[in-house]
């Protein structure tokens, strides 16, 4: 059985991205023409999924009405026979259906993703953190599912960072049973220098069978005093399998301003209509530098 649906928290704050995150919601931010969060959406979207389930806190409902229909908007691009702007605010509504879980304290991604339970049931599921975006040829998470499909097991996204940046992520250890595909036998949240010798970092995609739930009701907080995924995923390599998998494509973190800087250009590079004069654009202004 396939998941058909995915996770999305939404209720973080933002504080690295503040001020612009002061009133905003983080997924809300732009990167070249639509939100953060649509990417991940139409992400999914792509790889099969069928509802998303976003955890949200207050102050968020914006995310909700970006995914719903607009009545007026519609009724008034209809009048003046807009059509293509029409159709473009028709298709975010049209997604997906989404519903929302409100995750009603701070106290981690562990926790965030537990608050889903009763929405998703004894099935598998995915997860996706709205900082990263994935630029790929393949969804990264229509990846993970090829190799959920074969081992049936829990997946993770991964890619490999410098060492320095290792305790920024959740670190996994492993061996490479197939091109690209590695069996856990550690995953270690923000590990310190010398902890561990991967480079494996997990970037916010996760495939999970609902096991995941028995595992995150056992975990106790962890780094940062939250309830942290990582740890309830090495309860469950240890009790079931647990694979990583390193995907193709160019991961951003949109939630840094720096990355979310190379996204942009990235993003805006590749886009059908406004790349070729972009491209051009940085070309002169590379020149320049
Ligand atoms: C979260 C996860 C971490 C993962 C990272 C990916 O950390 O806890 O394991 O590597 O997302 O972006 P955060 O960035 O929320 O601190």
């Amino acid at each position: 059985m396939l998941p058909t649906k995915a996770v999305i928290p939404v209720a973080g704050l933002g504080t690295r991205f503040l001020p612009a995150t002061k009133v905003i919601p983080k997924e809300m931010l732009t990167v070249v023409d639509r939100p953060t969060i649509q990417y991940i959406v139409e992400e999914v979207v792509a790889s099969g999924i069928k509802e998303v389930v976003l955890v949200t806190a207050s102050g968020k409902s914006v995310i909700e009405d970006h995914f719903d229909y607009s009545f007026e908007l519609e009724t008034f691009l209809a009048q003046k026979g807009k059509m293509d702007l029409l159709n473009e605010v028709r298709h975010i509504s049209r997604l997906i259906e989404v519903v929302s879980v409100r995750q009603k304290e701070p106290l981690g991604l562990g926790h965030a993703v537990n608050v889903t339970r009763q929405v998703i049931g004894d099935q598998p599921f995915v997860v996706c953190l709205g900082d990263d975006l994935v630029e790929s040829e393949q969804p990264c998470v229509y990846q993970m599912l090829r190799v959920f499909e074969k081992y049936q097991e829990s997946v993770v996204a991964v890619q490999e960072v410098p060492e320095e940046d290792v305790n920024r992520y959740g670190i996994a250890e492993g061996q490479e049973v197939e091109p690209s595909v590695f069996q856990v036998d550690r995953i270690v949240e923000k590990p310190q220098p010398g902890e561990t010798s991967s480079r494996l970092a997990v970037i916010g995609r996760y495939v999970l069978r609902p096991e995941i739930f028995d595992c995150l009701d056992r975990t106790l907080p962890g780094i940062g005093g939250e309830i942290q995924l990582t740890d309830a995923l090495d309860t469950l390599r240890k009790e079931r399998k647990l694979y990583a998998c390193k995907f193709q494509g160019n991961r951003f973190d949109a939630g840094d301003k720096l990355g979310y800087l190379q996204a942009t250009v990235h993003l805006a590079m590749d886009h059908p209509d406004l790349g070729p004069a972009f491209k051009r654009y940085i070309k002169e202004i590379a020149e320049k530098l």
